[in-house]
């Protein structure tokens, strides 16, 4: 069957069973608990809009729902101890409240490990479906009412079938766009292409699509999603680039930013470099994870450049904007680390400067290559953690501070948790901005001039 009709028979499919749904279920209050990365928190957006569908409210308390869904994280250890401890609570819960259905989704469900335990541990559990195929959920909770102990359905790969489904998206002024899913790099450390499966982008004029339909309800600026954008359209034999899908989307009217997360070094081409001179809505902005500065331990990780490679893709970028901001994913303690390597960690993060960066402590996760490879000491890993910092915190501080004087255009997101007379909002370079400032801001590019900051954000004065 092409890959079309599919999706017809698959939404005529879900039609029906979310029609059962809004006409025989009566208590429909439903909260999503979402853990993990955007590609996650969009997850999360499609599974509230199939609710929404079916007639459930959206509540923030555990206890007023009818329906939790927990859409998990397995990238670290500690995501998925939070989500076990979770639905140990949930099963309390569900002692007192009989008719309260539980659905466990996302990465986690893809894992037979994590599953098998779930499925173990916690029978409170009625529905068990994962990433690739979300679009399962009304025909799962229909399995559900009509008596099934366990509704549960797993899909191995990204199979293209969320064409048929839309999104309820967080804000209307910013919005996430998946463009592929799955990963095939396998770096020794990560589950990812275990769990989200192979590399499968979706059609340029699906894309485009979608991007005009939530420009014309109000969208400012769309953050593309996939991780490893730059190997974008590798799987639909096309010459068609990540640069080329960047200035179509350029070409959208009515767009006024542009965002992709997350990139990867072995991959980013020339043409991608110079989209951020030539392209006026492509944020100034590069998230690009280095993840260690060693030569050696990102050969062990199976990523394919050496500090050299990423050090000279920093240059160039440098060179065609000078006013980018950097951000990047950085571990410590991966397996075999010595202090000499970690040592060039920390000699690359001196050189390139990061803007914004993203730590983490090398977490084992079964039946990944470096599982198996000899680990180094906790004591020995949170000690290097503690001293990355030092070296990244104080740069953040002076590359932030550089902005004190200047004017920059906030896209304005919501009130300020600091002060309720302040709004909070984001630069071009992703920098967090607080200023006095009002509910009218919220969803609008308002000129601020910047007066202080600090390593994590700064503060600013709207102008006119
Ligand atoms: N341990 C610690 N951090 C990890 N990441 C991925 N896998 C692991 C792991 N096993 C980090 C990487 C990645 C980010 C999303 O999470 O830095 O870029
Ligand atoms: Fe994981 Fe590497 Fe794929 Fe990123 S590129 S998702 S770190 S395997």
């Amino acid at each position: 069957m092409e890959n079309s009709d599919l999706i017809k028979d698959l939404k005529d499919n879900v039609n029906e069973y979310m029609a059962f749904i809004q006409e025989n279920i009566n208590k429909k209050n439903a909260m999503v608990i979402t853990h993990g990365c955007q590609m996650n928190e969009h997850d999360s957006e499609k599974i509230i809009w199939l609710l929404d569908k079916m007639g459930y409210n959206q509540v923030n308390e555990i206890n007023k729902a009818d329906l939790i869904v927990v859409n998990t994280c397995s990238v670290r250890h500690s995501a998925e101890d939070k989500v076990y401890g979770q639905l140990g609570n949930l099963k309390n819960l569900k002692n007192s409240k009989k008719d309260l259905k539980v659905a466990v989704c996302g990465c986690m469900m893809q894992r037979d490990e994590s599953r098998n335990y779930v499925i173990e541990k916690f029978p409170n559990v009625d529905i068990i479906f994962g990433t690739n195929n979300i679009w399962k959920l009304p025909e799962l909770l229909c399995t559900s009412y009509n008596g099934k102990k366990l509704a549960m359905d797993i899909e191995k790969n990204p199979i293209g079938l969320d064409e048929g489904i839309g999104a309820v998206r967080a804000f209307d002024f910013k919005s996430y766009v998946n463009i592929m899913y799955g990963c095939n790099n396998f770096c020794t450390y990560c589950i990812v292409p275990y769990t989200r499966g192979r590399e499968t982008s979706r059609e340029p004029k699906d894309i485009i699509h979608e991007i005009k339909s939530l420009v014309k309800n109000g969208t400012k600026e769309i953050t593309l999603l996939g991780q490893n954008v730059n190997s974008y359209g590798k799987s639909l034999n096309t010459k068609f680039t990540f640069a080329n899908l960047l200035e179509e989307v350029n070409n959208i009217e009515g767009l006024e930013r542009i965002r992709f997360m997350t990139s990867h070094p072995k991959d980013i081409s020339n043409d991608l470099i110079f989209s951020f001179k030539k392209l006026d809505k492509l944020c100034n902005f590069l998230h690009l994870p280095v993840q260690a500065g060693s030569t050696n331990v990102l050969k062990r990780m199976n990523r394919k450049y050496t500090k050299e490679d990423y050090l000279r893709t920093i240059d160039k970028v440098k060179k065609v904007n000078p006013d980018i901001a950097l951000s990047t994913d950085i571990m410590v303690g991966f397996p075999g680390e010595t202090e000499e390597d970690f040592n060039d960690t920390l000699d690359l993060c001196r050189k390139v400067e990061f803007d914004t960066s993203f730590t983490f402590i090398y977490s084992v996760r079964e039946n990944t290559p470096a599982a198996k490879m000899q680990q180094i000491h906790d004591k020995i890993k949170h000690d290097r953690f503690e001293r990355l910092l030092d070296i990244l915190y104080p740069i953040q501080e002076k590359k932030n501070k550089k902005l004190v004087g200047k004017t920059v255009k906030i896209l304005v997101e919501d009130y300020s948790k600091k002060r309720n007379d302040f709004v909070t909002g984001r630069t071009e370079g992703f920098k967090l901005v607080n200023f006095k400032g009002s509910a009218e801001d919220i969803g609008n590019i308002i000129d601020v001039n910047i007066k202080d900051a600090n390593s994590f954000s700064l503060e600013g004065e709207k102008i006119g």
